[in-house]
């Protein structure tokens, strides 16, 4: 019974919806549904294609590389297919290839002010901040003379192309090309000259090399075989060196721009037939031109394989006063040749290794099941066409489900080698890409890693800490001293590359986006959640409280009394809401999150092992006397900043004075005897969700003027979701994937862009949001504060079963969960065995109710079977 009102309640208003949002673009849809459904009559998916439904698939080749091509990555390397036949190209990714910092320019100084302007800058941020309290509406129009020209700030870069050709011509037939994200392979197969042929490829991270093999199961030979490495695909890339090592392997050897960095490919060319003769030739070059060479198998063997292994002179332990801030290691020729390619030319255990990590990886810590039924009928972009705003399952789930597995995927990929996912994640084509393909840390870097902790990525993360470590510490510090005249802690904003650029960037309009210096205190959320969810001492000793402990002491001296309404508050001055004018002070975003901060500090300092209680004591003091940024404005609002500014109309992209909301806590769980001083005192916790929620929906659905991205509906999702509201929720989570995901399911920045720009975050956020439908257990601002663990808090109609194992929420407590016609019907709750779980109270709530309340310390174990 309640299954069929919940089908009508999808159903009907779905409907109605469909019929009268008769729009143009809905007409548009229509067209290209019929078209791709014409092109395609009776299919079913191509016979590697994972039996779970676990993957992507298509008829057709790829053409636009970010709509259609397809992904491998292991961390170190990113690699994009276009599915091609007789010529495959294989765009390349290595990790830390970026144009500029002191590769181009020796004097590189991240961005920032010279020492010997320093006072000089400490006395225009006094004169800033003077202006500010003294303007009536507490703001003012630029701080431009803080900021600094970024110089070589670069960008991240792709690196070449691999060809790989077939001298085979004939029509094609029987073409599929798919994703298969159980094993973590791309594959494209097709029928020419009476051949079947198959081409699978995959990055290992066991091995950090990437593997093409080709095979024609039903001959007994392959077609002339090349392997070529080309640049001019990617332009603007400088020809380099191709030189052949062996008979069967080749160096390109290159720099990303003259003067800039060095990086190297080494590819090495295998065959499983004993008498396969490869040979390496040295093609003629004009006179002046770099020596280039290719690959080739003469047509005689069933199967070939490729790998290369890339990489750089860059290194991240480099990035410090000790180096000279050079970032500069050892050449990428040395590099390459130390790496073990022992394993590389035996292709079933190569196969098998990356396979069993990827499983290793994905799917034994966690699994989702959202009551999809696998489609083998219809390829991805016919699913992706048929897929609808507030659609039903049928056409929904499945495909809802298929985007969360690809963001784990993604990150999985992206992820696992030295520097964390970058707004495109590894892949990237092109010597410069969109906003540098860098890391932009006022909400895409921190959305990146949203769903690490909780969906069983925890050590995916590694990366990511180990980049703010290396490369934002050490200079920050620097920035510190010079731009705020502060010498304790360290500082970054919002635009960061791999150099440690930690000034403020200047460009039009600096400030919205210069003027964050609360991006590594948003990071420190990351740190700060890994120990929480891990309870891993030995961790939290050596990286995460030293960060944590940074960051804190910086905005420990940075907070100053308010000038303006005098009211004994500590704010921020300057400050602005992330690409949000105006410049003014006491902003909510920056006082709920330093508020946050400063009880991270005091929840880890017992597990720190720090004796500096001096430190601890100025943290609670401050604490105390802070603005906590929650204020109820003239319409209801929350407010943005401390003067009341807010425009109803104001459908700004960011969420950002509901950080506190999601992923924060400082409103979820708004504490009147700790929040309620200063301008807030005397609310409820009701009140201030009100206004929370009054905001939400002013903000709009996340395509106001300003932009149409994919992470502005997932974030918008994801807040919903956390206020326990499932329509919206699911509303705007679909109105995200009917908008912004490409075919190939990358999230795009301007969708309807012939060639559009990929951004990563979206395929973060996506999954992320779909889990604080499913599961909340929000932190909490002391250790003596009850964790709530919220079972379903915002299931939507359209996934009326399912399950998900092994999801981690704090406080090292694994939760299995179930449920049926729209109702929980399994939980267990399992608290890590050890001696390092801290004990702590613990609330499951469900529907409303409390299930249960108890401590959790190590190996307890909670099982709900009634509801
Ligand atoms: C250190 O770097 C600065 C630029 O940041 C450069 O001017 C200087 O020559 C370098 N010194 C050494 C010893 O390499
Ligand atoms: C910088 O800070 C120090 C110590 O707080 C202070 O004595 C000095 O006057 C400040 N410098 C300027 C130029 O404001
Ligand atoms: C491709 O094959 C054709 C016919 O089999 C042959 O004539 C030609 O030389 C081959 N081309 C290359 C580049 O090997
Ligand atoms: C090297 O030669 C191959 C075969 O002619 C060609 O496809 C490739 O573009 C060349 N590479 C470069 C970097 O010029
Ligand atoms: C290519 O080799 C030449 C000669 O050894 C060298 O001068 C040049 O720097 C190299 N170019 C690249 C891009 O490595
Ligand atoms: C706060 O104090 C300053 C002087 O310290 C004064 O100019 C300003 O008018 C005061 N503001 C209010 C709201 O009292
Ligand atoms: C999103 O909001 C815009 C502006 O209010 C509105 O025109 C549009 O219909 C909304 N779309 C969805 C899917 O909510
Ligand atoms: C969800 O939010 C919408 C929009 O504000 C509202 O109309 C609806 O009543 C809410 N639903 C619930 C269950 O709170």
């Amino acid at each position: 019974m309640e299954t069929s009102v919940d089908y009508v309640r999808v159903f009907l208003p779905w409907l109605v919806d469909f019929l009268m949002q008769w729009t143009t673009r809905t007409f548009v849809q229509l067209v290209q549904l019929v078209l791709v459904l014409f092109r395609h009559p009776a299919l079913s998916s191509p016979a590697g294609f994972p039996h779970t439904g676990n993957g992507l698939w298509y008829t057709q080749p790829g053409d636009v590389w970010s709509r259609e091509w397809l992904p491998v990555g292991n961390g170190y390397l990113g690699a994009m297919l276009s599915g091609g036949t007789a010529q495959e190209t294989t765009q390349l990714n290595i990790e830390s290839l970026w144009s500029g910092g002191p590769f181009a320019d020796p004097a590189y100084n991240g961005g920032n002010k010279q020492p010997s302007e320093q006072a000089a800058t400490s006395q225009i941020m006094q004169q800033y901040r003077s202006a500010i309290f003294q303007s009536p509406t507490g703001d003012i129009d630029n701080i431009e003379e803080l900021a600094t020209d970024p110089g070589q700030y670069g960008s991240y870069a792709g690196a070449g192309n691999l060809l790989s050709t077939l001298n085979v011509t004939g029509s094609v037939t029987e073409y599929a090309r798919w994703l298969d994200m159980d094993q973590g392979l791309a594959c494209t197969s097709w029928t020419q000259n009476g051949a079947n042929l198959l081409r699978s490829t995959f990055c290992s991270n066991p091995t950090r090399a990437c593997v093409e093999h080709i095979t024609s199961p039903n001959s007994k030979t392959l077609p002339d075989l090349t392997y070529a490495f080309t640049a001019d695909i990617e332009s603007g890339l400088p020809a380099p060196n191709i030189t052949c090592l062996s008979e069967n392997s080749m160096l390109v050897n290159g720099f990303v721009s003259e003067p800039g960095m060095a990086y190297a490919l080494i590819f090495r060319a295998f065959s499983s037939s004993p008498s396969a003769h490869f040979q390496c030739i040295q093609q003629p070059v004009p006179f002046g031109f770099p020596p280039n060479a290719t690959l080739h198998l003469p047509p005689t063997m069933q199967d070939a394989w490729i790998t290369w292994v890339g990489d750089t002179e860059y290194d991240m332990g480099a990035g410090d006063a000790v180096h000279n801030f050079s970032f500069r290691g050892t050449d990428p020729v040395t590099k390459l040749k130390n790496l073990n390619s022992g394993g590389l030319s035996d292709y079933a255990a190569l196969l098998e290794q990356h396979t069993a990590d990827v499983h290793a990886v994905l799917a034994s810590p966690f699994a989702l099941d959202l009551g999809q039924t696998a489609d083998f009928t219809k390829p991805t972009d016919v699913l992706r066409a048929q897929y609808t705003v507030d659609g039903p399952p049928s056409t929904n789930a499945y495909l809802d489900w298929l985007l969360f597995n690809y963001g784990r995927y993604l990150l999985a990929s992206s992820s696992r080698g030295l520097l964390p996912a970058n707004l495109q994640g590894k892949w990237a084509n092109g010597i410069s890409n969109a906003w540098s393909s860098d890391y932009h840390s006022n909400i895409n870097l921190q959305m990146n890693y949203w769903i690490a902790e909780m969906t069983g990525l925890s050590s995916v993360t590694s990366s990511l800490f180990d980049y703010i470590q290396k490369t934002w510490a050490p200079r920050g510090e620097y920035t510190a001293k010079v731009l705020y005249n502060i010498s304790k802690g360290w500082v970054t904003h919002d635009e960061v590359n791999i150099f440690g650029h930690t000034g403020m960037k200047a460009d039009e309009n600096s400030a919205e986006w210069a003027d964050y210096p609360e991006s590594a205190v948003w990071m420190m959320v990351h740190v700060w959640d890994h120990f929480d969810h891990t309870n891993d001492i030995s961790w939290w000793k050596s990286q995460g409280w030293p960060l944590i402990k940074g960051v804190a002491s910086f905005h420990l001296e940075k907070l100053i009394p308010d000038l303006h309404f005098n009211d004994s508050t500590l704010v921020v001055n300057p400050c602005n809401s992330p690409e949000q004018i105006p410049i003014t002070f006491g902003c909510a975003h920056a006082q709920q999150l330093i508020w946050q901060l400063f009880n991270a500090v005091e929840k880890g300092f017992t597990a720190s092992g720090d004796a500096d209680v001096a430190f601890l004591s100025e943290i609670r003091a401050k604490r105390g006397k802070m603005d906590k940024g929650l204020q109820v404005g003239s319409w209801g609002q929350l407010q943005e900043w401390k003067v009341d500014q807010d425009s109803p109309t104001d459908t700004h992209r960011h969420l950002s004075h509901l950080i506190g909301l999601y992923p924060g806590y400082a409103i979820t769980n708004f504490d009147p005897t700790l929040q309620g001083t200063g301008p807030a005192k005397g609310y409820t916790k009701r009140q201030i969700l009100d206004a929370t929620t009054v905001s939400l929906i002013h903000r709009g659905n996340g395509t106001g003027p300003d932009a149409d991205s994919g992470w502005e509906k997932a974030w918008r999702a994801a807040a919903w979701a956390q206020l326990g509201n499932s329509s919206m929720f699911y509303h705007e989570l679909s109105f995200a994937m009917s908008e912004n995901f490409a075919p190939n399911l990358f999230s795009l920045y301007n969708p309807y862009d012939p060639d559009p720009i990929f951004q990563i975050d979206a395929n973060f956020g996506f999954p992320a949001a779909v889990m604080n439908a499913l599961l909340q257990a929000p932190d909490v601002p002391s250790t003596t504060s009850p964790l709530v663990i919220t079972l379903l808090p915002a299931l939507p109609a359209q996934w009326p079963s399912g399950s998900v194992r092994g999801a981690r929420v704090r406080g090292g407590i694994t939760v299995d969960l179930a449920w049926s016609r729209g109702r929980a019907s399994s939980a267990t709750l399992t608290v890590d065995s050890g001696a390092s779980i801290r004990q702590r109270p613990v609330q499951v709530v469900y529907a409303g109710r409390m299930l249960d309340a108890f401590t959790a310390s190590s190996g307890v174990k909670k099982v709900f079977n009634s509801f």
